[in-house]
């Protein structure tokens, strides 16, 4: 396993391009890996990341878009329609999971404090060996992880849209350090692994209005994507080997 700074000789605030396996082949490693007996996915749209599972699966979506087949050999899919603080609101997931999801994958709405909130809730159905990844934590420039719409320079890119989620990483590291954390560099814009999740743990949701009144208006702009970069904990998921070393080694 290999520390990488991706941004190593780029001209500061530039687009720079991760190296890493696309992150859909480091998902399908990490089913390979985990052999989870349920999954968990936030955001699911057509269903590309969805179809990679084969195990009981809840699936939430406000607007599902499933235009293959992602049933596989699952034995049972579970497809909630809603945004995802609702369906958590609604403790369904108690009776669909009651042994907790041990892989989730989170995906859905591009704010951070719907990645937050998607965060508490995961952790809210976790169990001792979850492994939860996090999509879009690592934007290639500053434009692409703007809350709303800006006017894009950056032509080959333009239609990536990472929002604000980046700011998990940071956050976890002040506020819940006991997480084990890595972070992928997976194309197009990063995995960020969490293991250690514990369903009786409530910092997040304690501090949730403190910690997003603090983030919420921060800017990738202003905040710097170098440091970003910098403190990231960036693992270089070149091969399969690398993802699975992740897991398997103890790393986060
Ligand atoms: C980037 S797409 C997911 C892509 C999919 N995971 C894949 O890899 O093919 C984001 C999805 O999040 C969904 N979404 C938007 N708001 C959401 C919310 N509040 N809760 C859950 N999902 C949401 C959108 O409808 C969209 O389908």
């Amino acid at each position: 396993m290999q520390a990488v700074n991706p941004r190593e000789g780029a001209k500061a605030e530039s687009t720079v391009h991760l190296k890493g396996l696309h992150y859909l082949e480091a998902l399908k490693t990490l089913h390979e890996l985990l052999l989870p007996s349920t999954y968990l996915e936030i955001g699911a749209a057509a269903g590309d990341s969805l179809k990679l599972a084969d195990c009981l699966s809840v699936a939430i979506d406000p607007t599902f878009a499933i235009g293959i087949n992602v049933m596989g050999r699952k034995p049972a899919l579970h497809m909630l329609q809603g945004g995802s603080v609702d369906i958590f609101a609604t403790r369904q997931l108690a009776g669909l999971l009651p042994n907790g999801a041990d892989f989730a994958f989170v995906d859905g709405l591009h704010l951070i404090e719907a990645a937050y909130d998607d965060l508490v809730g995961v952790e809210a159905n976790a169990n001792q060996r979850t492994v939860a990844i996090f999509h879009d934590v690592l934007p290639i420039n500053a434009e692409m992880a703007e809350r709303g719409p800006v006017d894009r320079r950056d032509k080959g890119t333009r239609d990536w849209w990472t929002g604000d989620v980046w700011k998990l990483v940071p956050i976890i590291a002040r506020h819940r350090p006991d997480l084990r954390v890595a972070v992928l560099d997976c194309q197009p814009t990063g995995i960020l692994v969490v293991q250690g999740l514990d369903r009786r743990n409530d910092v997040l949701s304690r501090l949730r209005h403190e910690i997003l009144s603090e983030w919420r208006d921060v800017r990738l702009a202003s905040y710097g994507i170098d440091r970003l970069y910098r403190e990231t904990p960036l693992v270089h998921a070149k091969d399969a080997a690398a993802v699975i070393g992740v897991v398997a080694r103890g790393r986060f």
